[in-house]
């Protein structure tokens, strides 16, 4: 294993970090000894982690927003600047599915999916890509992904598949752009199965949560946040591109 060592006291921020996955990766990253940004909207799970990772000799800033509003998210940069200089890793984990589906569903749960899943993502990736130019053309994005943006998983969450078929074209696109431009900055996807998080009920309300995460054990958030770790700590000179990371009991 390679060393965090040279991530230590730079600056990481977090999207969806209220909860699941985006929790985790936070808590990992503040272990490791990152200076860690949370964002989200529910802003006093932000307040409790920040207090937590405190307690335990990190540093951390709470800085609520909704992914859908574009000037918050500029703000959320702005906080950082003007704190620590800026953001040197950008992991992209807000998320969501709705179930509605592409022949009756609702055109503001396909929106919301879009703004949060595939817009915010890509303003936070542009604007931590000018941090990290500034800060010496250094730096990673990571984005949480999905299995989901490998194959369409069965016959719902189609504009869901979508959005994170959509993250794998801009993972690898921007990898091109950053070639193109010899940057030192990594770009990389997760691409985690079936999590025990909030997702499945935020997704289909409370009575799906027994069957989506019952049937086989599922991974954990910690377990997404190990596969963060892996791809962070890397030498400079190797890229990984994307972890497909299922649990082992699930089928497709
Ligand atoms: N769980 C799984 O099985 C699974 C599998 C593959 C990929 N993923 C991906 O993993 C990522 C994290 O999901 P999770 O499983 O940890 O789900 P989760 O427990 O529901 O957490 C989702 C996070 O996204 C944030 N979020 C949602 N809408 C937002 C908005 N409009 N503005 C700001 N933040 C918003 C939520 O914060 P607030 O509600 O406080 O705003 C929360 O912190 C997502 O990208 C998801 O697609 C999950």
């Amino acid at each position: 294993m390679q060393s965090i060592d040279r991530w230590k006291g730079r600056v990481a921020l977090v999207t969806g970090a209220s909860a699941g996955i985006g929790r985790a990766v936070a808590e990992q990253l503040a272990d490791a000894g990152l200076k860690v940004a949370l964002t989200a909207r529910r802003a006093e799970r932000l307040e409790a982690l920040a207090a937590r990772i405190r307690e335990r000799g990190g540093e951390a800033l709470a800085l609520p927003a909704d992914a859908r509003d574009e000037a918050a998210l500029l703000d959320v940069f702005a906080r950082i600047r003007a704190e620590w200089g800026g953001v040197d890793v950008m992991i992209n984990n807000a998320g969501l599915g709705r179930m509605d589906s592409l022949c009756d569903g609702e055109t503001a749960a396909w929106r919301e999916m879009f703004e949060v899943n595939v817009l915010a993502l890509s303003i936070c990736t542009r604007e931590a890509i000018g941090d990290m130019r500034a800060r010496g053309d250094a730096g990673q994005i990571i984005h949480i992904s999905s299995m989901a943006g490998h194959r369409v998983p069965g016959d719902s969450g189609g504009f869901y598949a979508a959005t994170k078929h959509a993250v794998k074209g801009l993972t690898e696109a921007l990898r091109r752009e950053l070639r193109a431009a010899d940057s030192a900055i990594r770009v990389c996807a997760i691409s985690p199965g079936m999590v025990e998080t909030e997702f499945a009920e935020v997704m289909g309300g409370p009575d799906i949560v027994e069957e989506a995460y019952g049937r086989f054990p599922c991974l954990q958030p910690h377990d997404v946040a190990d596969a963060v770790l892996f791809a962070l700590t890397r030498p400079p000179h190797s890229q990984i591109h994307d972890i497909l990371l299922r649990p082992t009991r699930q089928p497709s």
